[in-house]
């Protein structure tokens, strides 16, 4: 009461400094209290003072008003855009290269080398930075011109190599793992099977999400690319609440998780392609496999519902969005209708639609994906690039 008043206070001229002197000797949680305009201090707004990789999770849960409303339940997405890469990837690369330091494979000056065209590149490109080691990237040549300049802007060497299945040798995964063997103190920090990446996510994203929710949690879902995040966070919410919190993988055509989950590994089937990136997958990762069992089961969400979302989100809930983000986020309203009313249901915001802009609100881009229809006609005002 005190602090409220003094803060009132503040706002007579001369009165500021020495309330702020006065606010300075208190605890971060005393000051939320006294603020009267009720702004909340979480810990991502305190000092990161490890730099970079001390800003990385302790992310916002947001409620998802309008599919909140129309199902009944909270909706709620894990604001993984806001990490200070710009992605859910700097949990997983924060981790990956903590882990090679503890192992002793990485010492100061040393170089990572991954294999990865998207957004795990640009976390270890800001997390080496941060912590002085050099990157060099390995991607298919099929990739954008933008993705490489991105990746070379950070700092990183990238490598374009010819696009060639997985069982070649010349695939750009096991040249990555090449060129680490022929460096000296370098590591291949390997995300699809290094568990670490899953470890990010047990150890934070999960724990995040259990103390956000404050144990009020009936269902995660999201999609899988390393699958790090969908087991990571299952591990975590099927353990601390004793196997209570129903958990669901999400998945976009032309991958195999789909089929795999909900025939108990007895088919596999990849059929189609999809616009969505970072998410979809041929194989079960060894990130995915110690979790495998703990789903619930799995979703298959086709493009067309994806892009719509990316739009919904836009107009609704003013969020700008990336599509594997919104087939999360579509993945959650079909949970949250599941399960009915009065439950939580708590997804992943992977990234923001800025990389990926010049296609999702491209007429031509839409319309050679025949994906134009798919936006309802109220919203197709958001299309504003040729
Ligand atoms: C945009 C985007 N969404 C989702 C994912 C999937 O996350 P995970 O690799 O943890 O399965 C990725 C992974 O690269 C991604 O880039």
């Amino acid at each position: 009461m005190l602090a409220r008043t003094a803060l009132r206070a503040a706002t007579k001229p001369g009165a500021l400094t020495a309330t702020l002197r006065f606010a300075s000797t208190f605890s971060a949680a005393a000051t939320e209290a006294m603020n009267p305009h009720g702004i909340e201090i979480s810990k991502a707004q305190r000092v990161a003072k490890d730099g970079f990789i001390s800003a990385i999770g302790n992310t916002p849960l947001i409620k998802l008003k309008q599919l909140s409303k129309e199902t009944g339940c909270e909706v709620l997405g894990k604001a993984e855009f806001q990490n200070p890469g710009g992605s859910v990837k700097d949990r997983a690369a924060l981790y990956v290269i903590q882990d090679a330091e503890e192992r002793g494979l990485l010492h100061p000056g040393g170089t990572v080398v991954e294999g990865t065209a998207g957004n795990t590149g640009i976390g270890l490109a800001h997390v080496c930075r941060s912590k002085g080691y050099k990157l060099v990237i390995y991607m298919p040549d099929t990739q954008s011109q933008g993705k490489i300049d991105l990746l070379r802007l950070l700092g990183a060497e990238v490598f374009p190599v010819p696009a060639v299945a997985y069982e070649n040798p010349q695939n750009y995964n096991h040249q990555a793992m090449r060129h680490a063997e022929q460096t000296e103190n370098a590591v291949w920090t390997n995300q699809f099977d290094n568990t670490a990446n899953r470890r990010a996510h047990i150890e934070t994203t999960g724990p995040e999400i259990w103390a956000q929710t404050e144990g009020k949690i009936d269902a995660f879902t999201c999609a899988s690319g390393t699958a790090g995040t969908i087991a990571g966070v299952t591990r975590y919410l099927k353990t601390v609440s004793e196997g209570r919190v129903k958990c669901y993988v999400a998945d976009p055509p032309g991958s195999i998780i789909y089929t795999h989950v909900s025939t108990h590994g007895k088919t596999v089937e990849r059929k189609g392609s999809s616009i969505t990136e970072g998410i979809g997958q041929g194989r079960i990762t060894e990130n995915l496999k110690p979790d495998l069992d703990l789903l619930d089961g799995a979703l298959h969400i086709a493009d067309e519902k994806s892009i719509e979302m990316v739009y919904r989100c836009l107009d609704e809930e003013g969020l700008y969005l990336g599509a594997s983000s919104c087939l999360n986020v579509v993945a959650a309203k079909e949970v949250a209708e599941k399960l009915g009313p009065g439950h939580t249901v708590v997804t992943i915001l992977c990234d923001g639609a800025y990389r990926y802009a010049d296609r999702l609100f491209s007429r031509k881009w839409l319309e050679s994906k025949n994906l134009l229809d798919a936006i309802p006609g109220h919203l197709k005002k958001y299309i504003v690039l040729q």
